[in-house]
C-alpha cells in the first residue's frame, strides 16, 4: 500500500487551488440517473470516490466520456438497479443512488452500508422518508429492496438533518405525484449544489439552501449542464496546512461564503489572513492560541474539519476543548497525533488539546479520510520525517494532495508500495 512521506517544519508559500466538492459531485452524479438523457458536469475532482461512483452508475448502464467540455454522463439506458456490497463498502455515498432508481424505475436493490470507522452510520431515515413517499422497503440479506409504484409527496419531518438523506429524499421528491415538504433539511451547501443540478434538469424545488425543502414534482426531467462547487473542506484544510505551518499561501477558487465558520475559528486562534471575493490570504508569523469547539450541522463547523483544526491546536499556545458532536467515533486520528507528540486526552465526545511546542516525525496509520488529512498537516508542522500509511483513505477526497502540497513548498512524496 502507498505512503506519503514528509519532512516537516518548512514553512508554506505559494498559491493552491481548490478542486470540485467531492460531497456535491456524489449526489449530482447519482440525480443524473432520474432523467433518461445526456448530462454534462464540469469542474468534477478527480478522487478516488469518484471514480467508485462512476463505476457504480456504469453498473446500472449509465456510460461516461470526458471531454474538453467536461465529463458527460449518458443515463439513457439503464439495465440494472441494484447497488452491490462491493462498491456500497467501498463509499458509503453509493446509497445516493436509492432515491434516484426508485423515482425512475419504481425499484432498487441497495447494499445496507454497515457501520465504518466514524460510527455506526446507519440510513434509517433515508428509509422512513421514502416509506412516507409509499415505497415499500424490505431488509433481506443485507440489501434494502425498495419498490413503488409511483412515488407520492409527503411532508416528511427529519429527526436529524442528515447530509445524504435530505439528498436521497429531495432526488425522489422532484419525480413524486404531488407536493413534498422535507422540514429539518440538511442546509449543508453540498445539499444545495445538487438542489441547483436538478434544477437545470427542470426540478420544481423552493427554499433551496434553508432547512426546509418544498418540491412539486414534475412527469420527468431532462438534460442539464452544471458546474460543481469548490469543495469547502478541500480549502478548509489548505487553510489549516497554511496556520500549522506558520505559511503564507494563497487559496484561490475557495468557496468563501461556505466557510464562514472554519475561517471565523482560525481568525479566532490568531491566524491572519485576508479574504477576498473566492481568494483567502493567509499572512505569515503569529502564533496559534488554542480555541474551543464543537462540530455541527451547517452552517455550524463541519466535523469534516475537525481532525484537520485539531491537528493545528495541537501546535497552538494554551488549551482547546473540541467536541463532536455528529459522529460518535470521529477521534481515531488522536492516538496517531499522540505519536508525533500531541498532548491530547479524550472523554466521551470531547477531546481537551494541550498545546506543544513541537511535533516530531513518525510513523503513523490513516484510519479514514479526514483523519488521514490531519496526519498530513501535523507531519507539515512536524520536525523531522513523518510516514503516513493507508494513504488510500485520501485519495478518496483529495486531489493530488502531495502535488499541490510540494508546489506550495513542502517536502513531501508519495512512496509506491
Ligand atoms: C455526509 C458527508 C460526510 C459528512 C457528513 C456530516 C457526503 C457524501 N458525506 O455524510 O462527509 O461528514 O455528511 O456532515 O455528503 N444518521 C442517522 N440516520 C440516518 C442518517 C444519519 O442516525 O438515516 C446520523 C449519522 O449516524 C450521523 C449523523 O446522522 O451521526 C449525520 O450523518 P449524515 O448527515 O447522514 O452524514 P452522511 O450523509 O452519511
Amino acid at each position: 500500500m502507498d505512503k506519503i512521506v514528509i519532512a516537516g517544519g518548512i514553512p508554506l508559500k505559494g498559491e493552491v487551488s481548490i478542486s470540485g466538492a467531492k460531497n456535491a459531485a456524489l449526489p449530482i452524479l447519482a440525480a443524473a440517473l432520474l432523467a433518461p438523457a445526456q448530462h454534462t458536469l464540469h469542474n468534477v475532482p478527480n478522487l478516488a470516490d469518484i471514480r467508485t461512483a462512476k463505476r457504480l452508475l456504469e453498473n446500472l448502464g449509465a456510460r461516461f466520456a470526458d471531454g474538453p467540455d467536461g465529463l458527460s454522463v449518458d443515463t439513457r439506458d439503464l439495465t440494472s438497479w441494484e447497488a452491490p456490497y462491493d462498491l456500497v463498502k467501498t463509499m458509503r455515498a453509493a446509497v445516493l443512488v436509492l432515491g434516484p432508481l426508485v423515482a425512475r424505475l419504481g425499484r432498487a436493490r441497495v447494499s445496507l452500508p454497515g457501520g465504518c470507522a466514524i460510527g455506526a452510520r446507519p440510513i434509517n431515515l433515508h428509509l422512513k422518508g421514502l416509506e412516507e413517499m409509499g415505497v415499500k422497503i424490505t431488509l433481506q440479506h443485507g440489501y434494502v429492496e425498495a419498490a413503488v409504484k409511483r412515488l407520492e409527496g409527503a411532508e416528511i419531518i427529519l429527526d436529524f438533518p442528515t447530509v445524504t438523506g435530505t439528498e436521497n429524499l429531495l432526488m425522489a421528491a422532484t419525480l413524486a405525484r404531488g407536493r413534498t415538504v422535507i422540514k429539518n433539511a440538511a442546509q449543508e451547501p453540498e445539499v444545495a449544489d445538487l438542489a441547483r443540478f436538478l434544477q437545470a434538469m427542470g426540478a420544481d424545488i423552493q427554499g433551496i439552501g434553508s432547512d426546509v425543502l418544498t418540491v412539486h414534482g414534475v412527469k420527468q426531467l431532462q438534460s442539464a449542464r452544471y458546474r460543481i462547487m469548490p469543495d469547502r473542506i478541500e480549502a478548509g484544510t489548505y487553510l489549516a496546512a497554511a496556520a500549522i505551518t506558520r505559511g503564507e499561501v494563497t487559496i484561490r477558487q475557495a468557496p468563501v461564503e461556505h466557510l464562514t465558520a472554519v475561517i471565523d475559528k482560525f481568525i479566532e486562534a490568531g491566524l491572519r489572513l485576508k479574504v477576498d471575493q473566492d481568494i483567502i490570504s493567509v499572512r505569515p508569523g503569529g502564533s496559534l492560541t488554542g480555541v474551543d469547539l464543537k462540530t455541527m450541522p451547517y452552517p455550524g463547523f463541519p466535523t469534516d474539519m475537525q481532525a484537520q483544526f485539531m491537528a493545528a491546536m495541537a501546535l497552538a499556545r494554551g488549551v482547546s476543548v473540541i467536541t463532536e458532536s455528529i459522529f460518535e467515533k470521529r477521534f481515531m486520528h488522536i492516538s496517531e497525533l499522540r505519536r508525533l507528540g500531541a498532548d491530547i486526552v479524550v472523554s466521551g465526545n470531547q477531546a481537551v488539546v494541550r498545546g506543544v511546542k513541537s511535533l516530531q516525525g513518525a510513523p503513523v496509520m490513516a484510519t479514514d479520510l479526514r483523519a488521514s488529512a490531519s496526519l498530513i498537516l501535523a507531519g507539515l508542522g512536524a520536525q523531522g520525517q513523518t510516514e503516513v500509511h493507508r494513504v488510500y483513505h485520501l485519495d478518496r477526497g483529495y486531489e493530488r494532495i502531495e502535488n499541490k502540497l510540494s508546489a506550495l513548498g513542502a517536502t513531501i512524496w508519495r512512496e509506491k508500495a
